[in-house]
């Protein structure tokens, strides 16, 4: 590639494509600012959220990304999350999505649908890159662990801003329980408890965290995010705890970002 061409690729938008449980978002992601361009498009997850219904489901959001004025060249990289274990493209766990995923090759269904290159990342590795780089963990060096409170519980290391990709520390066996199960957002509202009932399930997941790993820093993510004020302050950890910053932009931003990472497109 001539050296110009490289040149106008640094920082081009890209598109990023965010998997989740129930909703399928994607937004055209500005690498320099960390932000979207215009609205973002979400669509229902199909249920039962089958490769096949999905793959079509993501196909249709790049469809409507593709043709606006903005839109990055036709051909460029995708970047998309997923809400399991991603290694080399292949899906390896699949705990609030159709069983159906396990051992297939996303990265090759969604290329040979979206006839151009796509890349998936885990869901809460995406978040957390999207955190370290422009949000809540930028700038901070050492540990740091991106924690996400949704269907599930996500989890991204990050280790002077660098990924370690696939941490699922949502499934720590803490008191006979899979974390996950007892702990996540659904489950506060499965369980209906109050903040202080659910902030006590929180301090133990976040102090058996803490005493694995001695963090920098906690950023918590998911939706209950914009409700940190309600449970975070309960929390006594000898770790900072803040709440993520991108809200519900990171997992399309960090599903981005990994792309413009991976092939130094980004500065
Ligand atoms: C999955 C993780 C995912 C998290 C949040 C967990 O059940 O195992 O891979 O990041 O849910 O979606």
């Amino acid at each position: 590639m001539a050296k110009k061409d490289e040149k106008s690729k640094k920082n081009a938008p890209l598109i990023g494509i965010d998997i989740g449980g129930t909703g399928i978002k994607g937004g055209i992601v500005d690498l320099k600012k960390g932000k979207l361009l215009g609205e973002r498009v979400r669509i229902p997850t199909p249920q039962p959220s089958t490769p096949q219904a999905v793959i079509e489901a993501v196909a249709q959001v790049v469809e409507q990304l593709s043709v606006r004025p903005d839109a990055p060249e036709a051909g460029s990289h995708v970047g998309v999350t997923f809400p399991g274990i991603i290694k080399h493209g292949v899906v390896h766990s699949a705990a609030n999505v159709d069983k159906s995923w396990l051992e297939t090759d996303i990265d090759a269904l969604l290329t040979a649908r979206l006839h151009r290159p796509v890349e998936v990342i885990n869901d809460a590795d995406a978040a957390g890159l999207a955190e370290a780089r422009y949000g809540a963990g930028e700038g901070v060096s050492g540990t740091v662990l991106v924690i996400t409170l949704g269907t599930g519980i996500g989890s991204a290391f990050i280790f002077d801003g660098k990924l370690v990709p696939n941490a699922e520390l949502g499934h720590l066996e803490i008191d006979g329980y899979d974390a996950e199960t007892k702990a996540s957002a659904v489950d506060r509202e499965r369980l209906g408890l109050s903040w202080e009932e659910y902030s006590v399930l929180l301090q133990r997941y976040f102090s058996h965290v803490e005493f694995l790993f001695s963090p920098e820093l906690f950023i918590v993510g998911g939706g209950i995010s914009k409700r940190a004020d309600e449970y975070l302050p309960r929390l006594k950890l000898r770790t900072p705890i803040v709440p993520a910053e991108l809200k519900n932009d990171a997992g399309i931003v960090g599903a981005a970002l990994q792309i413009a990472v991976k092939h130094k497109l980004a500065n």
